[in-house]
């Protein structure tokens, strides 16, 4: 006899297969998912805006240009991301309403100024670099749509990551000045940067469920790890201290210590007291307003289309 679909679920799961979105699934599989998928997709949106800060102000034709790629392949980030939602069955309008009425989140890190250039170069190395430690492992996440999204996110993360960091080592190979900022902007950017993974795994309400369903494949703590100890030897490469007193190599785990991040700073964040929380939403709403006349051009255009074809 057919397996009963709670079963044919969990049996896909234990053999670590996909479901798809035509598959049966628990209402709570589905909602973590979209909240998930919907938060990351935000997370792209938004993040566009602290990096297309400095697209005016690029310093050379070829940074601009640059530049601008990586702000557009983040708006590709999201469409992809929001695709996977929708099928779901959550349309964009909707997810697009719960961003801009504070009912989803997005990641904390993008609630931070950009106040030099050299932040273009530390977003790059370490925010797409925590990125990049946090979604490898989602390519391998149970619900097939995500995971296919994430492949070629992946592929154009560890591109960004790349131009951010030769950013940096052109700097460094710069004046005492340029030096001096990209110093400056790290400082500034690595609490927040390893804030990214989420609260540590004692403090993670969703993960535990979320690990034996296969959505995520690694806790929050294994991952920042990870994340430490891939940035240390490229920090000692470009010439740039880590601002933690308490990091070392620690011999007998055969990984870094490292100090604890302030979480109630991300929890602040989170809550929408950062410093940048309000400009972001604002700017989100503002961009999405002005948008409305495309939307309508384009369900009206839809729609005459759709007529034509039922002539
Ligand atoms: N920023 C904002 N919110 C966060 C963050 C963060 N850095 N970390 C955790 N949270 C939220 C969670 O969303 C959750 O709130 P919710 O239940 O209302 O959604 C709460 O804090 C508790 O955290 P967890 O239980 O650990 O939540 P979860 O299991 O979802 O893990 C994580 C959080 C690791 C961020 C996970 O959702 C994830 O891997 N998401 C996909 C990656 C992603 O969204 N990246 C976006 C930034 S990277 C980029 O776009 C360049």
């Amino acid at each position: 006899p057919q397996p009963a679909p709670a079963e044919q679920f969990e049996a896909t799961i234990a053999r670590n297969d996909r479901i798809e979105p035509r598959d049966w699934m628990p209402e709570a599989y589905r909602r973590t998912l979209v909240r998930q998928i919907a938060q990351h997709a935000h997370s792209e949106i938004i993040g566009m805006q602290p990096e297309g800060n400095w697209i005016t102000r690029a310093p050379s034709l070829r940074r601009k240009s640059i530049l601008l790629a990586k702000v557009q392949d983040e708006a590709g980030h999201g469409l992809y991301l929001y695709s996977a939602c929708e099928t779901l069955g959550v349309s964009r309008a909707e997810l697009t309403d719960m961003l801009l009425t504070g009912r989803q989140k997005y990641s904390s890190i993008f609630n931070y100024p950009t106040l030099s250039y050299a932040d273009v170069g530390t977003i790059g190395w370490l925010v797409d670099g925590a990125a990049i430690c946090n979604q490898v492992p989602l390519c391998r996440t149970s619900y097939g749509p995500y995971g296919r999204a994430m492949i070629r996110i992946c592929k154009e993360e560890s591109f960004h990551q790349r131009q951010g960091y030769e950013l940096l080592m052109t700097m460094m190979r710069g004046t005492a000045e340029q030096r001096r900022m990209v110093q400056e902007s790290v400082d500034r950017f690595w609490w927040p940067s390893l804030m990214m993974f989420g609260p540590p795994d004692a403090n993670s309400p969703n993960s535990e469920r979320s690990m034996a369903w296969g959505i995520k494949r690694n806790g929050n703590d294994e991952l920042r790890q990870r994340f430490v100890d891939m940035t240390v030897p490229q920090a000692e490469a470009l010439g740039v201290t880590l601002p933690d007193p308490d990091l070392r190599w620690n011999e007998e785990r055969g990984a870094h210590d490292f100090g604890e991040p302030d979480w109630s700073e991300l929890s602040a964040v989170i809550k929408g007291e950062g410093p940048c929380n309000a400009q972001r939403l604002a700017h989100r709403r503002r961009a999405h307003e002005d948008g409305a006349w495309v939307r309508e051009a384009a369900t009206a255009f839809a729609r005459r289309q759709a007529a034509r074809s039922g002539e």
